[in-house]
């Protein structure tokens, strides 16, 4: 049950805060009711402020391949804060840290450095428009880019009623206070579906800066690419002078080192990255070739921030880098093979369990649970029609209760980090088989 020390946060907090909290995704739009409210974080294990313990499969959205408080990040911030944490200056880390994302990514030459997800989209958005001269983006149900103007429309679940035809999807503007001119030019296209993308290229191919995709779609859940599907997205763009841009922020140094652009065999013109690549604060960077990239020299496509490429974060990046990538990549293989095992003990619950249709889907480091009907779900529309998300809510409440932490969002995922380990599996799947059991006991 949740303690009594996080409810009387929750009743300060709302006194202070919007929900009590600092975005919609952590209060209780997500939670049903009031959160827990975490005091400290130890390697796998996060505690609340009544001192009940967790076993973390959130990872701060991802951010955190090392889990909380690694050893090397913790020696890199007490040895670098003391130096000063921010210039905003040129500075060598930048260049060093630079130097190993273009040695890692075959498709980057060079790397522009922001804060987060949503500002690296940004300005990826405007380098496509500055660089091609075209004024359409093409982006796809279900995707999130970021929370700006431009692509904010459409990432949200919705009853199917609403939606339209998939081959001329209805644009839904995913919150009050956008004006329909910051999406005029946005094209919403269904996923995983290489004959819709083809329609819409017919038609608008031309005059499209950029079709932009998550490689795994991973603001449903977790739902992977058909076989070739992505290969065959990156084709039609070369076919109209499109730019492919990979949107790799959820993915990039998670999925694999290079993220879903090695894991699928893809050359994206624009790639974004942010969450794992900070390892625990903000950092984003934007890449491509030398051709597109140099749009931003100058400012002839304009991209400033004060706390660009800040020195604490880069000193952050290189030993969360330098810590995955040691010994041939064991860090990132470690990751995969935690989160792969984690994904097919669930399933092995869910084959023996009783009444509850469940399915658990996943990609390398990233999970998630669907209560459906469904023996799989491959695209937003079936999301919305088929995963009963207030179960999972439920279910994952339930979970807290256990010492499991999972986002409560049926639409996020869960994630493995180098710091869990085989036991917290067994726990894990152990606790879900419980709940599953109760769950049925209320059928
Ligand atoms: C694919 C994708 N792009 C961009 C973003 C925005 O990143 P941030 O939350 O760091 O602004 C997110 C965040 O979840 C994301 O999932």
């Amino acid at each position: 049950m949740i303690g009594q020390a996080s409810l009387d946060l929750f009743e300060r907090g709302n006194k202070v805060l919007v929900e009590g909290v600092s975005s919609a995704s952590r209060g209780p739009a997500a939670f049903g009711s009031a959160p827990r409210y975490m005091s400290h974080g130890e390697g796998n294990r996060l505690y609340d402020v009544d001192g009940q313990e967790y076993i973390d499969w959130m990872m701060a959205f991802g951010a955190l391949p090392l889990g909380h408080g690694h050893p090397a990040i913790v020696e890199t911030v007490t040895r670098e804060i003391a130096r000063g944490s921010h210039f905003a200056t040129a500075l060598e880390v930048e260049v060093e840290v630079a130097e190993i994302l273009v040695d890692l990514l075959p498709h980057v030459d060079k790397v522009r450095f922001a804060n987060t997800g949503t500002e690296a989209c940004m300005a990826a958005f405007r380098l496509a428009r500055g660089h091609t001269g075209r004024r359409k983006i093409i982006k796809f149900e279900g995707h999130y880019h970021g929370w700006s103007d431009a692509v904010l429309i459409n990432t949200m679940p919705q009853p199917v009623s609403i939606l339209g035809h998939p081959n001329s999807p209805i644009r839904i503007p995913d919150s009050s206070g956008i004006l329909e001119e910051a999406w005029m030019d946005t094209i919403v296209v269904p996923w995983n579906d290489i004959e819709a993308l083809e329609r819409v290229m017919a038609i608008h191919g031309h005059d499209t800066a950029c079709v932009v995709t998550e490689g795994v779609m991973s603001n449903m859940g977790v739902i992977p690419p058909k076989d070739g599907y992505l290969m065959q997205m990156q084709e039609l763009c070369k076919k109209y002078g499109t730019l492919f841009y990979l949107d790799e922020t959820v993915t990039g140094f998670r999925v694999a080192a290079g993220g879903c652009a090695e894991l699928y065999g893809l050359n994206p013109d624009i790639v974004t990255y942010g969450k794992a690549l900070g390892g625990g604060v903000p950092m984003a960077a934007i890449g491509g070739s030398n051709e597109i990239m140099s749009g931003l020299e100058w400012g002839k496509v304009l991209h400033y921030g004060t706390h660009n490429g800040g020195r604490l974060a880069l000193h952050i990046c290189k030993t969360m880098l330098t810590t995955m990538l040691d010994d041939n990549q064991a860090g990132f293989k470690r990751m995969r093979k935690l989160g792969e095992k984690m994904t097919a003990e669930i399933q092995k619950v869910f084959q023996e369990s009783g009444k509850q249709k469940m399915i658990c889907q996943g990609v390398s480091s990233m999970f998630q649970i669907f209560f459906t009907e469904k023996e799989e779900i491959t695209d937003y529309r079936e999301f919305c029609e088929h995963v009963d998300r207030i179960k999972f809510r439920d279910f994952a409440v339930k979970l807290f209760d256990k010492g499991i932490y999972m986002n409560p969002s049926a639409t996020l995922h869960s994630l493995s980090s180098i710091v869990h380990t085989e036991k917290d599996i067994d726990v894990t799947a152990k606790a879900i088989a419980e709940v599953v059991r109760e769950m049925d006991n209320d059928i």
